[in-house]
């Protein structure tokens, strides 16, 4: 069976990718060709997906053969570390594929291009870790030959994990300092609940449900609801009440500010790291 999309860089978003757009029924595993080095990993995703092609470089030329990779129909994802990036497009290019969707962090569109034949399209994502439960917020942004339906191609890839929004190029350095490390901005926020539970005097197992609950319920009435963050926080505080003191405290830490600032510090650092 011809493959549709060839998926370069077999690891834990390539990985995620496979499974989100195998459950979405996006493709068949047999319509997927991976490219992954490693043989470990290799065979965890064949036993995962019986009858997806999972092959190292030398065999991709007869892992495409076949298929149809021009600019308007197929394609590849890059996901590789940044550091590979370049020589896997350059690649992906010599085995005949004229569309990419890379999800490498901080690798700009025309570096990219400059590795690919003549006429080819470049769509570039900022996902983050959440793809590996389908929940995760991708960032897509066109390259400079990529039309209308290019993203539309790309959007429909990246649904298959969780959410996706449109963005200039130049803005993805503030979807890496947001979203892209937003997780671990809210894991630190976890942990430290956790703590804070355990020093009030609650067992720890205790403490890590009631904050792991409280963290998922929140998401969900943000979710659900259609209330803003700000009409939900003034729901649960009343009048002189504790949720206000503990929030009065906070303030006092400024706590607004410190988000402020490690969004402007990741989105700077982003920038650093493209240059
Ligand atoms: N994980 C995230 O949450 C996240 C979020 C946003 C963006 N990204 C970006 O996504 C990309 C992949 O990240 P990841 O977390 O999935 O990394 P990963 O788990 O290390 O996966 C990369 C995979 O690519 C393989 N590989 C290396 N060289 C290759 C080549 N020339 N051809 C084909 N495959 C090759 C690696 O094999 P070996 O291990 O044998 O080298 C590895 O299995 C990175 O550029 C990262 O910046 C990741």
């Amino acid at each position: 069976m011809p493959i549709k999309l060839l998926i370069v860089g077999g690891g834990r978003i390539g990985g995620a990718l496979v499974a989100g757009l195998v459950s979405s029924r996006w493709a068949e595993p047999a319509e997927i060709g991976v490219v992954e080095p490693d043989v470990a990993r290799r065979s965890e995703l064949v036993a995962r997906h019986p009858g997806l092609a999972v092959v190292d470089q030398p065999d991709v030329a007869e892992l495409v053969a076949g298929s149809s990779f021009t600019a308007d129909e197929g394609g590849a994802i890059l996901a590789v570390k940044p550091e590979v990036a370049e020589p896997a497009c350059r690649f992906i290019g010599t085995a005949g594929v004229r569309r990419v969707l890379s999800v490498v962090a901080g690798m700009p569109t025309d570096r990219l291009e400059a590795t690919l034949p003549e006429g080819s399209v470049v769509v570039r994502a900022m996902p983050n870790t959440a793809v590996l439960v389908g929940a995760g917020i991708s960032a897509i942004a066109a390259g400079s030959r990529a039309r209308s339906f290019d993203l539309q191609w790309a959007e429909g890839i990246l649904s298959a994990v969780g959410t996706v929004v449109r963005v200039p190029e130049r803005l993805l350095h503030a979807v890496t300092g947001l979203s892209g490390s937003g997780p671990a901005y809210i894991f630190l926020v976890t942990e430290a609940l956790i703590e804070a539970g355990v020093l009030a005097g609650l067992p720890r197992e205790t403490s890590e449900l009631l904050v792991l609950e409280t963290v998922k319920g929140s998401a969900k009435l943000l979710a659900e609801t259609g209330a803003s963050p700000e009409e939900l926080r003034a729901q649960v505080t009343s009048p002189g009440g504790t949720t206000a003191a503990g929030l009065r405290m906070l303030e006092a830490k400024a706590i607004r500010s410190a988000f402020l600032e490690a969004v402007a510090a990741a989105t700077e650092r982003s920038r650093q790291l493209a240059l």
